[in-house]
């Protein structure tokens, strides 16, 4: 098998977590039990990243629309995500890992928050890695958000563009992921990270996310590196380039 070449990592990695519900029910078992045997897969990922050197990993852990779910897999998904913060805030202090979140955090239950802020300000001066967490996060609501600080702070329109919006968005000083993974087999967006993504690569893998262990991340990374990266460019002018 191929190795990873450490000289041409992504900077950033996005990962859509998918499949828990459907991992627990082949297995006869509710919902929640995928769930908690996502957060193994979640501290493989985090562990494996930073050991290759992975600056920045964004985990989208809950969607807006995660909201509409049944009030009791709500209620089970945030008392997961309070105890697994808790008690993995240790492993990032050790490990040198920055924690980060981007979402409408306010809507989350005031312990969660807690827990989150507690978290965040602990790390703040890690650098190894970033890790951010996506809470009720949703790409729309990342772009609408912008635009309501741009009002507010009263940006004349030609004053407006690419690299001015970035400023105002939920990832400001954070670079675009370079990967983007989604597990389960769907292939969707699901309205991640929709402006960060442009220029995203796509892995997409059959694993549910509870089985997704070091080496898928590593498969993923090897798939990447074997992409031609264009942006818009001709095959000619990138050759060019190099
Ligand atoms: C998608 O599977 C997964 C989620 C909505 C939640 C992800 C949460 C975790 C892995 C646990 C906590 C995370 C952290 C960062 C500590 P699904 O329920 O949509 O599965 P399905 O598509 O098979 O129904």
């Amino acid at each position: 098998m191929n190795k990873i070449d450490t000289n041409n990592l992504p900077k950033h990695i996005g990962i859509i977590m998918d499949g828990n519900g459907r991992w627990a029910k082949t297995k006869g078992k509710l919902r929640l039990f995928g769930h908690k045997s996502g957060v193994k897969a979640v501290r493989e990922t985090v562990e494996m990243s930073a050991q290759i050197g992975i600056k920045f990993l964004t985990l989208y852990a809950f969607s807006t629309e995660n909201w509409s779910r049944p009030k009791s897999e709500v209620k089970s998904l945030m008392r997961l995500l309070i105890s697994s913060i808790n008690s993995e805030t240790k492993t990032l202090l050790k490990n040198n890992i920055k924690l980060k979140s981007i979402g409408d955090t306010n809507l989350l239950p005031q312990d969660a928050k807690e827990q989150l802020n507690s978290s965040i300000e602990k790390t703040k001066n890690n650098n190894r890695m970033t890790l951010i967490l996506a809470l009720s996060y949703s790409g729309r609501w990342d772009i609408i958000s912008a635009v309501k600080k741009i009002i507010k702070h009263k940006i004349t329109s030609d004053k407006i563009d690419e690299q001015l919006f970035e400023q105002y968005l939920s990832t400001k000083n954070v670079p675009n992921p370079e990967l983007l993974i989604r597990t389960s087999g769907e292939y969707r967006i699901s309205n991640f990270l929709l402006w960060q993504s442009a220029y995203s690569e796509f892995y997409f893998t059959d694993t549910l996310w509870p089985d997704f262990r070091k080496s898928d991340l590593e498969k993923a990374i090897i798939d990447f590196q074997s992409r031609e990266r264009r942006f818009g460019n001709t095959v000619e002018q990138k050759n060019q380039a190099c």
